[in-house]
């Protein structure tokens, strides 16, 4: 399996820092990383002043990337390590057995190489396993730095599966042939002396107009991605108690570090492949798509170990609490999904599991309730409000300011940052296995509609994220309206709710003239929540999603024929979803994905209520 963590958008790295003023100038910039040369003959050679402190103006989000040229291994993973550098980018004579010393030292690795028309890019093969990525700069005699662009149109030959940083004199003029130029592996742009007003001092100024015109050129730059104080768009933030600051901040500076290490690659894509059954199959559904004149294939959440799609996202955290040395972990859950997931997931790596969970929850999803105290977990019901998710969430944070040292394993995309992007970087591997998938079915790896049901929303981000910049994918999130929009008896969100505030985030929510949150209602406990995740707030918000929305009938009637056409029982949540290819206009030519996220055995009881016939 590849990392699913490939954000859509390009990433900036500005090279050749040295000041401290300059580097906290740029450290208000949209930028990924930040290099540092460790070659000292360049003029841009940080020197014996600079020191770590230097660096810590700029964000922890920004990688600091130290450039070297030909150092000796021991020296190089010292300077690593004193300076606490992210990533090692490779300019001289460096081996391929070289660059995977480094890369197993847990730095990324990026390998420079000068490129011309007589460039072999065949020979980078040997260089793919110990590379993160590779940079291509122009050719001259000395290792880089030249300030000359070469002709990118030479790297059409380049066909490896590593991404790319493209360097070489890029400036300030550059925006429009930037935006002409396109490889599927264009990673990062690599930006230097074009942006210089003396070595080692950049333009901030310049850098910044730079990028935001990148940005109105609608570059590749991920408009839907996070930014670094947790928001996507207006929506997201950590709106958090005081008393839950310092944990809030330790799962901020450590996430993404974590899930980018090479080791927690490693370890989530064993335990997705082996333990949670993944790849799913993506299924065509040849009654369904005969019945509704086009072609539907369904994104098999439900054959997970466990039966649905939230096991991705426990697994991933429960590592990250693993390498944070948590021991006690706390849940919410709706349907019992995410419950079970994590009391799954805290069985095997031996943790304490605490699942709160509405009373009525408790009642309507029985089966889930016996599995998770089978598995180990103390499930403690909820019994305030409607008795149902919100209500376990308030219990679940409420107990984490009791207990500060247990780790907060969510189990949506919601919550204080950076929770949201956390469980969507979980869930993306679903968006990343559809578009392989396609791509070998049908030779095209963007379907034109993804559906998915939102309840906080995990499943549809992790089912859209790979298409949030594919503008041809059209995006469709389908609430529950319980007893119609209308009736008061409603869990769609962004149908009916307002901007406001709830478990953290400023986000969509349902409440009333006052402000206050009124109570939600769906037949499905998983879809029973007054907000939706801040992502796709943005997403309604900014037109990119289509929000429509299915009542109980509607989706008690789609798993009703799920069931009779293909043989399937689908969770409540995910008939809601499948409710709405009745209300859409489908071509014969259309591909449409549907994430059915879960399968229904929790559901059986509410099930044989509707069909005792
Ligand atoms: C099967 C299934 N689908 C969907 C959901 C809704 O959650 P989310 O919107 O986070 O995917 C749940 C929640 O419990 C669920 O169990």
């Amino acid at each position: 399996m590849s990392c699913p963590y490939k954000a859509k958008k390009m990433k900036i790295k500005v090279c050749g820092l040295k000041y401290k003023k300059n580097i906290q100038e740029l450290s208000q910039l949209p930028i990924d990383y930040a290099g540092f040369i460790f070659y000292p003959k360049s003029p841009r050679y940080v020197g014996t002043e600079f020191n770590t402190e230097s660096a810590s103006a700029l964000p922890k989000s920004v990688h600091k990337v130290g450039v070297f040229v030909n150092t000796e291994l021991d020296e190089l993973l010292q300077i690593g390590e004193q300076y606490q550098l992210d990533a090692i980018q490779l300019h001289g004579n460096e081996t391929p057995k070289f660059c995977k010393q480094v890369k197993s030292a847990g730095f990324e690795v990026i390998k420079a190489f000068q490129v011309d028309e007589n460039f072999q890019f065949e020979n980078l093969k040997t260089y793919e396993e110990g590379c993160n990525y590779f940079l291509f700069d122009t050719k001259t005699k000395n290792y880089g730095g030249s300030g000359r662009k070469f002709n990118w149109n030479i790297l059409k030959n380049y066909k490896g599966k590593t991404q790319f940083f493209l360097s070489g004199g890029i400036g300030a003029q550059d925006n429009e042939r930037i935006n002409k130029f396109t490889h599927d592996k264009l990673y990062a742009l690599d930006v230097n002396s074009g942006f210089e007003l003396e070595p080692a001092v950049k333009n901030a100024d310049q850098i910044e107009m730079f990028v935001e015109k990148l940005e109105n050129l609608e570059m590749s730059k991920n408009k839907y991605a996070v930014d670094e104080r947790g928001y996507y768009g207006e929506f997201g933030g950590a709106y958090i108690p005081e008393l839950l600051r310092a944990n809030v901040d330790e799962l901020q500076e450590n996430y993404l570090k974590i899930l980018n290490s090479e080791q927690f690659k490693k370890d989530y894509s064993r335990l997705l492949d082996n333990y949670v059954g993944r790849p799913t199959p993506l299924t065509k559904a040849g009654n369904l798509s005969k019945r509704y004149g086009t072609n539907i294939y369904l994104k098999r959440e439900d054959l997970t170990h466990t039966g649905a799609h939230k096991i991705n996202n426990t697994i991933g955290q429960i590592l990250l609490a693993k390498y944070m040395g948590k021991k006690r972990i706390i849940a919410e859950t709706g349907a019992g999904q995410h419950g079970v997931a994590t009391a799954t997931v805290c069985a095997l790596f031996n943790l304490e599991c605490i699942v709160y969970m509405g009373a009525l929850d408790v009642e309507r999803q029985a089966p889930n309730v016996a599995r998770m105290k089978m598995l180990g977990a103390k499930v403690v019901p909820a019994i305030s409000g409607n008795q149902t998710l919100k209500d376990a969430t308030n219990e679940a944070i409420r107990d984490w300011i009791a207990n500060p040292e247990s780790f907060y394993l969510i189990g949506s995309v919601v919550g204080p940052h950076p929770y949201p992007d956390l469980v969507t970087r979980l869930q993306s591997i679903i968006s990343e296995e559809i578009r392989e998938q396609l791509e070998k079915e049908n030779g095209n790896s963007n379907p034109n509609y993804v559906i998915a049901c939102v309840g906080g929303g995990s499943n549809a981000a992790g089912a859209f994220y790979h298409y949030l910049d594919e503008k041809d994918v059209k995006l469709v999130a389908v609430e529950a309206s319980g007893m119609g929009v209308e009736s008061g008896e409603t869990a769609a969100t962004i149908t009916i709710g307002d901007v406001g505030f709830i478990h953290g985030s400023k986000t969509m929510l349902m409440q009333d003239d006052d402000g206050q949150i009124t109570e939600p209602y769906s037949i499905s406990a998983g879809l029973d929540y007054p907000g939706v995740g801040p992502l796709h707030a943005h997403l309604a918000v900014s037109g990119r999603a289509e929000f429509l929305s299915a009542t109980d009938k509607e989706a008690l009637d789609a798993a009703k024929v799920l069931a009779e056409t293909e043989g399937i029982i689908p969770a409540l949540e995910s008939a809601h979803a499948l409710a709405v290819l009745e209300k859409m206009e489908f071509k014969p030519d259309d591909v449409v994905v549907l994430n059915l996220s879960g399968r229904g055995d929790k559901d059986m009881e509410t099930y044989m209520k509707v069909f005792n016939d």
